[in-house]
């Protein structure tokens, strides 16, 4: 008995936890829709001139999580491109945690 009523009582702990921890940091599909979607659209195609598609078979989503992470922070602009990656998408108050999760949900919703 004892040993059901501590098991429940860490399950409420952890729901907590995982409640707290969705308020701290949003789901990276939120942050997408909230900030890269103006350029990348919602299907991730790109909506503006020199936005790549990241469902295409170039598409930059295919270099390590590490360099595609430092472009989303730092922003990017390859040679010739007609417009620029701006940092973090123009939301400085954007986390490396956040990116991560971003990252996460674009290759989960756009990568072939
Ligand atoms: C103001 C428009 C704009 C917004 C907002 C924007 N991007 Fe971009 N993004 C671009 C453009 C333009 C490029 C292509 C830059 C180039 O190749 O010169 C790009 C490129 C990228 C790339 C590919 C970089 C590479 O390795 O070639 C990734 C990944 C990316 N954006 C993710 C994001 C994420 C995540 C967000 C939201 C947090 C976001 N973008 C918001 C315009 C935008």
């Amino acid at each position: 008995m004892r040993t059901y009523r501590s098991l429940r009582y860490l399950g409420a702990v952890a729901l907590a936890g995982a409640a707290a921890a969705s308020l701290a940091a949003p789901a990276g599909k939120e942050i997408y829709q909230g900030t890269c979607i103006a350029c990348h659209g919602a299907n991730g195609k790109g909506v503006l001139p020199g936005v790549p598609d990241f469902t295409s078979a170039k598409s930059p989503l295919k270099a390590p999580d590490a360099v595609v992470l430092k472009r989303i922070k730092q922003g990017y602009q390859s040679p010739g491109s007609p417009m620029a990656m701006p940092p973090k998408g123009g939301s400085p108050s954007l986390t490396d945690a956040d990116l991560k999760a971003v990252l996460a949900y674009l290759r989960k919703s756009f990568e072939r």
